[in-house]
């Protein structure tokens, strides 16, 4: 079977754009792939971090995981800190990058501007860092959103690299990137991905988010003032009712093309109102199993422990190959 790695960051509370861009496939891919999945705690604190909101936060991502349908018998389910082969492995492909690949990502140029006061090595280095997630298990495919289209073609370029410097050690992967709402825009700033970690609450919808203030959420959210209103998807120039259908296609499976056209003559607080309806009624199953699974530390520990242990044993071998292809005195 194919091997498949994703992540997400527990630098807040999953978003609608991590679900619908991210966690959807991930439980679709179980089917026919042999998917390992973390939570990448590392990557996290690239951004200063409370400690106590990022133990909650990882915590409540590993019950969000479950609870979306992630299956710790069919996949491993790990924090990414209790494999420290990848921060092993990190280390040796940041001497296989060059600096000026990584100055060309604009995940960091846009990150390093929104955190200026915090521009961290770490933060420069991220994609390395996820190149080694990919890489220490040889994954065939990795799902994700748009947005990490650019650090995965990093990745395949450090390992391919790798193989023509030493020998075949990498599985050179695959992006995996869903069609539908890949792109989950933000709320009031349409023309910019939503992200969990915005500072601006109504920016994003949450998966653990209170029925009412979804509602709320979307209601408020940015549309245009084409006068009379017009529900049609323009990114361009409409950008926020775009994004309203782009959800509403994404949650219901309805086409782009089958919504405007249901949507003729309608007003825009319409189109919010059905969005909200549809969103809720996805989380409402999503958000009781994650109460269940949140309560019960026991079933937590257990996923966790079982994940790390099948994880590291995979990882393991990667990491003796690429010491053995480097030219490390293997420990004995
Ligand atoms: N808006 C989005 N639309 C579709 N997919 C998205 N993803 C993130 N945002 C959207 C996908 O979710 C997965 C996990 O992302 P991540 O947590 O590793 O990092 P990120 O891309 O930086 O996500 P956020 O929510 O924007 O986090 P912060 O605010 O901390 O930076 C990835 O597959 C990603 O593509």
């Amino acid at each position: 079977k194919p091997i498949v790695l994703s992540g997400a960051q527990p630098s807040g509370q999953l978003t609608i754009g991590n679900y619908l861009g991210a966690l959807r496939q991930w439980d679709r891919m179980q089917d026919n792939n042999d998917c390992l999945y973390c939570i990448v705690d590392l990557h996290a604190i690239t951004v200063r971090q409370d400690p106590v909101a990022l133990r909650s936060a990882s915590l409540d991502s590993l019950a969000l995981y479950l609870a979306c349908g992630i299956d710790p018998d069919r996949s491993s389910v790990f924090m990414q800190s209790h494999v420290p082969e990848h921060s092993q492995l990190n280390w040796i492909l940041n001497c296989y990058t060059q600096f000026g690949e990584l100055s060309r990502m604009t995940q960091f140029k846009d990150k390093s501007e929104r955190h200026s006061h915090n521009v961290n090595a770490g933060l420069f280095t991220y994609p390395v860092l996820m190149a080694a997630d990919i890489l220490v298990y040889n994954a065939h495919q990795v799902p994700v959103g748009h947005d990490q289209k650019q650090h995965l073609e990093l990745a395949r370029d450090i390992a391919s690299r790798f193989n023509a410097l030493h020998s075949d050690v990498f599985t050179i992967p695959e992006p995996y990137i869903p069609g539908v709402a890949a792109r989950v825009m933000s709320l009031q700033e349409p023309t910019k991905k939503m992200s969990k970690s915005d500072e601006n609450p109504w920016n994003f919808v949450g998966l653990l988010e209170d029925p009412k203030m979804i509602s709320k959420k979307f209601k408020k959210a940015m549309t245009d003032s084409e006068d009379p209103p017009r529900v049609a998807y323009d990114q361009e120039n409409k950008a926020g009712v775009a994004n309203l259908l782009s959800i509403l296609s994404g949650v219901t499976g309805k086409s782009i093309e089958h919504l405007v056209a249901e949507y003729e003559g309608k007003m825009y607080g319409h189109l919010k109102g059905d969005v909200a309806d549809a969103v809720i009624a996805l989380l409402e199953p999503v958000q009781a199993k994650f109460h269940e699974i949140r309560q019960d530390q026991a079933l937590m520990d257990q996923v966790l422990k079982q994940g790390a242990a099948q994880a590291r044993a995979r990882a393991a071998v990667t990491l003796e190959k690429v010491y053995q292809a480097v030219g490390f005195v293997l420990p004995t």
